[in-house]
């Protein structure tokens, strides 16, 4: 998969998608990660990528030309993958990322990603050039480089051969629609709490059934409003 981030903050990703996991894949070649920095696409002197907003109100809004050159010049990149990239806007209008919507992203080979900033981002961006608005949540950030790399760090563990055991990511909470069961470490006890003794047990249909039911517990007691889609 490649991953472009259209930005005026480049300097905002390297400190998190150049560690553990993800600069892993990296590495491994899964993933290339690519920041873009949008001022090198106005045609403005001063390297301005916003401007006032027509009909007046306050702020700036994010001017639609050095957007459009950007992905205009990414996409050139996918006619080479011969696939149509995704061109992402991180918004808070747009539509919510969950686990579901993190696979459908990792199954394509160019994500385009574009962070907004100030009021936000002309509108003939998302009509004309946008396929996908996603937002991480009903809360509004100064800007899309935080969604964007949470959008990045979900998709991307997802990703063939990134986790190092395969079927870890299968029972995670969401994936089946509930909560993950609790997990417990060495040692078996500490100040007088014990770990489940179901689990010291070296049964595995017992503590398959055991980690079933404590799943649709947990989700029941944290968030039952899951169970209507189970
Ligand atoms: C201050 S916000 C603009 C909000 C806009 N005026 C509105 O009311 O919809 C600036 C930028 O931050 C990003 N952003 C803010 N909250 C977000 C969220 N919940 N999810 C994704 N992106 C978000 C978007 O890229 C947005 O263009």
């Amino acid at each position: 998969m490649r991953i472009d981030v259209v930005t005026i903050f480049p300097e905002m990703f390297e400190p998190v998608l150049g560690q553990s996991i993800i600069k892993r894949a990296r590495n491994k070649g899964r993933v290339e990660i690519k920041i873009h920095n949008l001022r090198q696409y106005t045609k403005d002197k001063h390297k301005k990528v916003d401007d006032r907003p027509y009909g007046g109100g306050p702020g700036m809004v994010m001017m639609p030309q050095p957007i459009f050159d950007a992905v205009r010049r990414l996409k050139q990149k996918s006619d080479k993958l011969k696939n149509k990239p995704r061109i992402i806007l991180l918004s808070p209008q747009g539509k919510k990322l969950t686990q579901k919507l993190a696979k459908k992203l990792s199954a394509d080979r160019h994500l385009i990603l574009i962070c907004g900033h100030y009021e936000g981002v002309d509108e003939r961006v998302m009509k004309h050039l946008v396929t996908d608005e996603v937002s991480i949540g009903d809360y509004v950030l100064t800007g899309g480089e935080l969604p964007a790399m949470v959008l990045i760090d979900t998709v991307v563990r997802l990703l063939p051969g990134v986790l190092g055991r395969s079927s870890s990511k299968d029972v995670e909470s969401f994936e089946e629609g509930l909560l993950e069961y609790p997990q417990y470490t060495r040692p078996a006890e500490i100040n007088n709490y014990k770990v489940p003794e179901v689990l010291l047990s070296g049964n595995h249909a017992r503590i398959n059934q055991w980690r079933k039911k404590q799943a649709l517990k947990v989700t029941r007691k944290k968030r039952p409003d899951l169970l209507k889609n189970v």
